[in-house]
Formats: structure tokens, C-alpha cells, sequence
């Protein structure tokens, strides 16, 4: 057996690989109905963590309880000492994590797909993740006792769910897809070229923090406000029920739904959904924003004639003022997957089977680069090192290496990672830093780097340096930093 799992910001699904078609795994829940997902939530009963279908019951029941917590692997500070509250207690989110995909496992297992009898384990990451929250997922996967094969972008997995469901549409002419992945907690945006059943990712980007959640946030917003509340007027407890009241009433949208009735506390208000989309509006222009640079630019008239498809996938994505929005804008070749929110389950699963011959070239998605102190610490300067179109090596390592004779004592690495460059060169916006290393170039100095008193000063005719960026296949990099005439080397890693 072969396996797919998507871990979502609010629910994971998995599909397995059957001669050739992708069923998503069924799942059942503690009153034995049947479900294509498992829930991303968490509850703490009775003093032990319960997740998933249970967690929903536990937290009818009053238990403290915990939504989206993928979220939290996004934040630049992200790291296995983040913590996160639930109820009383402070838990670390990597250790809720593994625990909830140990119970995810279990599921599995019980619904007939057991992880531990999967020859191939593919599992994915948003596209833009960083380093932190690549190498997390995988342990954490890893740790629940999923023997993981590969990992691949979430937007890259939803295009071979594409192109192996409609192949005809790639032509030689039409050779392009954009993914639009609209997720609970996140968007990601890829540009995928496909030639038959290999594929390769020519640019992705997107948003780590925007997805389905903050359309109920607007929603909930407008709702206490039609109660002439606002948020700190109501308790813990009501505010998570409207925030869940919303999400649902959100998701039964048709196209023909003017208004929609929702309780705030005590209070019973109706929100017009023309009001609900002009304030939701803003958050779909922010993802055609972030994507812009795929197409060359929305206003200029790009030459889109190369792209078979704009393919809409993410529960978020179901919203009908998402495909309106981009119709406005793209036309016919917007298209919304018929299962927009199992499309990346299922390209995991035809990933994870050998038989499909499906390949996929990614790229780094983020840039890596080093900010270098010099003038004896006086001047910062950032030097980009990989570029986020950087590919990443399908097996094996791919390595980048710099040499140069050091000018100083001691040499002051601080590591980051990025999604844009300003002008200037300078990484900005979502930046999140990698690590740092302090190395001494001063064969003296060897050794004792982590000695207080040492600062930097300048210093000619240095030992040769090499620096070398190395970048495994699931995207995640290691540096080593090496005094090549005394053999001396310091390394910083994620693990
Ligand atoms: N019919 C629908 N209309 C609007 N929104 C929907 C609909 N169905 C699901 N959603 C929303 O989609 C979001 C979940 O999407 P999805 O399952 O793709 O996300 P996820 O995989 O859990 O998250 P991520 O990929 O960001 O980690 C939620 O915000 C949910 O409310
Ligand atoms: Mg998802």
C-alpha cells in the first residue's frame, strides 16, 4: 500500500494508491458516521490530550480545546520550545503535534490503511514553509511512527491530483498550470510546468498566515457588530462558538444566499452577505497580490496563453466569491477542482506510487542568505546565498559553496531565511531566522569561540574559508562552515 497524508491547519486527510486510482481514506467518528477527514483539533480530558473526533466531543463537553495549531509551526520564532496553552496547561506544539498524528495513525489503522504497512509515505508542507517547519513536520510525522518517503509542497501535490485527472488539457501549446491552494490557515500559489507525467515548479508563493480562518473573522467581526458588541464583550466560550457558528454558516454558502443568521452570545443578528463579501474581498486581493509576480504582473496584459489552467483547490476555495474574484480577472481558465479539499491527499497519494511514473522538480521557495558582520562589527552586511528558485535535488544533496580568504579574528554568521529582497538587497517582510554561528578564524581562537570577552576586530591575511550551503530533498538546509588550512569546522542545523 502506498499513502498520502495531508496534516491541514484544520483537517488532515489521506488517500492510498489503488491500481491506479486515489480513494481518499474514510474515516469514522465516535458515533461510527463516516468522514473524509480528521479533525485538526486537540482537547485536554481528564489531564491527557485527545484529538481529532474525540477532541470535538471533549470540547462539547466542556473541555479546554485547541483548533489550527498548525498555524503555529508558521511563525518565524517558531521552534521545539514554542508552547501552546490549552485550558490550564502549557504544552510544546511539537509534542501536540506528534501526538496528534500518532492518533491520526491510529485512525488510519482502524479504517483499514495502517501507516505502518505503507511502502511509500508521502506527506506535504505549505509551499513557502521555512526550515523550522519543514524539519518539524517530517520529525513529528517521523516520531508518530509514520515511515515517511518524501514530502512534498501542498500546491505541487494538488497538481499531479490535476494532471492526472485531466491530462488532455495540457497540450504542447497549453504546457502551464497555476495552482491557487486556498487553505484553512494558509495560501499558497505555484506555477507548475508539466510534460506528461514529470512536472517542475517554476515559481511558488503565498501567504503563511491568510486562509479560511480569517474569512471568519470577518465574519464574526460583522456579526458583532450588527449586536453592537465587540469581541472582549463576550466570554471564551461564546467567542469560540461564534467563530465555529461562522465557519459553518460560511461553508453553506450558495451563490443564491443573501443574508445569514447567526447567534452572538444572546443575541440573534443576520449579516447580509453582500456585507460579508466586500469585507472578505480584501483578503481574496491579497492572495491575487501575493501571486502576481507568477503571471509577470496582474495589470500588465501577460501572456497567459502558455497556462492550461488556474486550478482552484483548499476548502477555502469554495467560498463563491473566490471563483468569482478570479474569474473577473482570468476568465474560462479558472477552474475549481471537483474535490478541492482532498486535491492534495490525493496528489500525496500518486506521489507516493511508484507505478504513476508522476516527478516533480521543486525549488527552495524561500531564499536563504547570511547577514556578515565586518569592520570589526561595525557594519552589517546581508549576502544572498540561495534563491528561492534554487532547486531542490530530488535524491541525494544538492550543495553551493563559497571560499574566500577571511579578513577578521572572528567572523559573526547570523542565518535567515526570506521571502522577498527590497531594492537594496535586503531581505524583508517575512523573514525568519535560521541560526547563527560564530566562527574563529583566528587558529587561537579555535575552540573558544563561545568565550564571552572575544569581539571582533580586523585582521589580514586569514586562513581560507569555505562555506557550504547543503539542501537535502526535503528542502531543508545545513551549513558548515570550514577553516580549510586547519581543517576547523563549525556546522548549524535545524536539528
Ligand atoms: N464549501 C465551503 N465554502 C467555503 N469555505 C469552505 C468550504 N468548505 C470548507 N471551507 C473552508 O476551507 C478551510 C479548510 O480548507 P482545507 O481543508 O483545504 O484546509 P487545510 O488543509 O486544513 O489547511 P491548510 O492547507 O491551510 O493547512 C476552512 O476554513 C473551511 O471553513
Ligand atoms: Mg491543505
Amino acid at each position: 500500500m502506498d499513502l498520502g497524508v495531508d496534516f491541514g491547519t484544520t483537517r488532515s486527510l489521506s488517500a492510498v494508491a489503488d491500481r491506479g486510482n486515489y480513494p481518499v481514506v474514510g474515516l469514522t467518528d465516535d458515533l461510527g458516521d463516516a468522514h473524509d477527514w480528521f479533525p485538526s483539533v486537540v482537547a485536554l480530558a481528564s489531564g491527557r490530550l485527545v484529538h481529532g473526533f474525540a477532541a470535538l466531543v471533549a470540547a462539547e463537553h466542556g473541555a479546554p480545546s485547541v483548533r489550527s495549531f498548525k498555524r503555529a509551526m508558521a511563525s518565524p520564532e517558531f521552534g521545539p520550545d514554542t508552547l501552546m496553552r490549552l485550558g490550564p496547561a502549557e504544552f510544546p506544539v511539537v509534542m501536540v503535534i506528534e501526538s496528534h498524528l500518532r492518533a491520526l495513525r491510529d485512525a488510519l489503522a482502524t479504517a483499514g490503511a495502517d501507516p505502518a504497512r505503507a511502502t511509500n509515505t508521502v506527506i506535504a508542507v505549505p509551499a513557502h514553509a521555512h526550515g523550522a517547519q519543514r524539519f518539524w513536520t517530517l520529525e513529528c510525522f517521523r516520531r508518530a511512527g509514520f515511515d515517511v518517503t518524501a514530502m512534498m509542497n501542498e500546491p505541487s501535490a494538488a497538481g499531479f491530483e490535476y494532471t492526472h485527472r485531466q491530462p488532455r488539457t495540457i497540450s504542447s501549446r497549453r504546457t502551464r498550470l497555476i495552482v491557487y491552494d486556498l487553505g484553512g490557515g494558509t495560501f499558497d500559489a505555484s506555477l507548475v510546468s508539466v510534460d506528461g507525467t514529470s512536472h517542475e515548479v517554476l515559481d511558488s508563493l503565498g501567504l503563511n498566515s491568510l486562509g479560511g480562518d480569517d474569512f471568519d473573522g470577518v465574519l464574526a467581526e460583522l456579526a458583532l457588530t450588527n449586536a453592537g458588541l465587540t469581541a472582549a464583550d463576550l466570554g471564551d466560550t461564546d467567542r469560540d462558538q461564534l467563530l465555529i457558528a461562522c465557519r459553518e454558516a460560511k461553508e453553506r454558502l450558495s451563490p443564491q444566499t443573501r443574508r445569514i443568521a447567526l447567534d452572538v452570545g444572546t443575541h440573534e443578528v443576520s449579516v447580509r452577505v453582500d456585507d460579508f463579501y466586500a469585507a472578505a474581498t480584501p483578503l481574496v486581493e491579497a492572495t491575487l497580490e501575493a501571486m502576481s509576480p507568477l503571471l509577470g504582473g496582474l495589470d500588465s496584459a501577460t501572456d497567459l496563453s502558455e497556462v492550461a489552467g488556474l486550478y482552484l483547490v483548499g476548502g477555502a476555495s469554495g467560498l463563491p466569491l473566490v471563483p468569482r474574484l478570479l474569474r473577473e480577472r482570468f476568465g474560462r481558465r479558472v477552474h475549481r477542482s471537483p474535490y478541492p479539499a482532498a486535491s492534495t491527499a490525493i496528489g500525496l497519494a500518486i506521489a507516493a506510487d511508484r507505478q504513476s511514473g508522476f516527478s516533480i522538480n521543486e525549488q527552495l521557495s524561500r531564499g536563504f542568505g547570511v547577514f556578515r558582520e565586518g569592520e570589526g562589527g561595525r557594519t552589517l552586511h546581508f549576502d544572498p546565498i540561495l534563491e528561492r528558485t534554487e532547486h531542490v535535488p530530488q535524491t541525494g544533496e544538492r550543495v553551493v559553496v563559497r571560499r574566500y580568504r577571511a579578513a577578521h579574528n572572528l567572523g559573526l554568521f547570523r542565518f535567515v531565511e526570506y521571502a522577498q529582497l527590497d531594492p537594496a538587497g535586503n531581505p524583508r517582510g517575512d523573514v525568519v531566522p535560521f541560526g547563527q554561528i560564530l566562527f574563529p578564524f583566528d587558529t587561537d581562537l579555535q575552540g573558544r569561540e563561545n568565550d564571552p570577552a572575544l569581539h571582533i576586530e580586523r585582521r589580514d591575511a586569514g586562513p581560507e574559508i569555505e562555506e557550504r550551503y547543503v539542501i537535502d530533498p526535503n528542502g531543508i538546509v545545513t551549513v558548515q562552515i570550514t577553516d580549510l588550512d586547519t581543517g576547523y569546522r563549525l556546522e548549524e542545523s535545524l536539528s
